[in-house]
Order: C-alpha cells, then sequence, then structure tokens
C-alpha cells in the first residue's frame, strides 16, 4: 500500500531533481522539524498566518492543527507539481497561492487582511538570486504586524545574512532530527502590537465561520 508519506516523498524527490535550487531539499521535513516550526510560530492565537514554501504541505497540516477555527493560513508556493497536489487538502482555513513569495502584501491585501501574526517560511534562502532574496526579505518584514513572528527554517546561514540588517539578531535552534539537521530561527518585529484595531481589521476580513 503506498501511503501519503511515500507519495509526499517520491513528489519532492522529483520536484528536486527538475529544479534543486527552488525546491532546496531531496525530502520533506520531519515531523520533529515540524513540531519546532510550530511552536516558534506560535499560531495558536493568530488570525493570520503565511506560510512560505509549501512542498508536500506537512508544514502546512501542522500549522493547520494548531491554529484557532478563525485563523486563516495564507500559502504560497512556487512549484507547480506540490500546488496540485497540496489541493487534496480541504480545511477552508487555507488560502493556497501558487506564486512567489515576494508577491505576500499584494496576496494579504487582496484578501483584506490587515498584517500577518506570524510568517513561516522554508525556501531556501541560500540558493535564491540575490535580489530575489532581498525583495522577499522587504515583503516579509512588511507584512508583519508589530510584534509578529517570522520563523524561517534552513540548512545554511544565509537567510540570517539577509534578514539581520532588517530585524536584527534572530534566535537559533537546531533540529538534527531531520535530514539533514536543520537550523530553526526565530525573529519577533519591534514594536507594540495594536493587537485589538489588527484583529478586528482582520475578522472583518475574514467573515463569520
Ligand atoms: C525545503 S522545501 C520546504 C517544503 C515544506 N514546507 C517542508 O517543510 O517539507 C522549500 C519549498 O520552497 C518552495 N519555493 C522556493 N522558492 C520559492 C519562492 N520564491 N516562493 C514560494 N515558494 C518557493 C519550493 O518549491 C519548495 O516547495
Amino acid at each position: 500500500m503506498v501511503t501519503r508519506m511515500d507519495n509526499d516523498n517520491w513528489t519532492f524527490l522529483r520536484a528536486f531533481l527538475k529544479s534543486p535550487r527552488v525546491v532546496g531539499s531531496v525530502i520533506p521535513s520531519s515531523s520533529f522539524l515540524e513540531r519546532r516550526i510550530v511552536t516558534a510560530a506560535e499560531p495558536g492565537n493568530a488570525d493570520v498566518l503565511v506560510e512560505l514554501g509549501v512542498g508536500t504541505g506537512g508544514t502546512t497540516r501542522s500549522l493547520l492543527k494548531a491554529m484557532p477555527p478563525q485563523a486563516r493560513l495564507l500559502a504560497i508556493e512556487r512549484t507547480a507539481e506540490f500546488v496540485e497536489m497540496l489541493q487534496q487538502i480541504t480545511d477552508p482555513r487555507l488560502d493556497l497561492v501558487h506564486g512567489c513569495a515576494s508577491s505576500i502584501t499584494a496576496e494579504l491585501t487582496q484578501r483584506g487582511y490587515l498584517k500577518a501574526d506570524a510568517v513561516v517560511s522554508g525556501i531556501p534562502f541560500s540558493t535564491l538570486p540575490k535580489p530575489l532574496a532581498a525583495d522577499i526579505v522587504k515583503a516579509i518584514y512588511n507584512a508583519l504586524a508589530p510584534g509578529g513572528r517570522f520563523v524561517a527554517y534552513q540548512f545554511t546561514d544565509r537567510v540570517a545574512d539577509y534578514m539581520r540588517p532588517v530585524m536584527g539578531a534572530p534566535e537559533v535552534e537546531h533540529e538534527l532530527r531531520n535530514v539533514p539537521p536543520v537550523r530553526v530561527f526565530t525573529w519577533r518585529k519591534e514594536g507594540a502590537a495594536d493587537t485589538a484595531a489588527i484583529t478586528a481589521a482582520n475578522s472583518s476580513a475574514v467573515g463569520p465561520h
């Protein structure tokens, strides 16, 4: 019997062989890494979350499990094969976009969301062209609400080189139970959030459930 995990692993490997610099890894994240990412993103009180680089959706499913019923997850993925597969996730809180991470602001605005409480990213910053990486870093910063979190899981420090001038030094954790072992970088945007105003604006955009 072919399980979803077998299927995910094959799809991942095929996509990696086709575009190694875009996919950045030969297999999806481990469940240990997924748990660490979810803990760092603190989705429990979030209204709007953004995921960049969704892959076969393991991180997405874990985030959805930890999100409150009224929250929304805007997930942006560049690889068409993954997007096709992700359409099997029927959770109405998930808004899946086939596109580039640099379009976060446009995608949030189009849905009437003011800001994101957290942005989670698995996109491989070490292999992105520098101008694109710089655009994505700026877009992430602009998309975050004050007090919002940016969580990036990466095999190298390159994301921190890009992000440090914008958000300062990250907290860094290591997850060894992943192939290969990975670093989880977390930043929190400065400033106290006017959470009431942001929640009100985001909820009126999200509407009743
Ligand atoms: C290392 S994989 C992470 C996948 C999945 N979240 C996981 O944990 O298994 C990186 C993902 O980023 C996507 N990606 C790369 N560049 C991107 C971009 N500019 N915008 C959106 N997604 C991108 C790739 O297609 C791939 O799905």
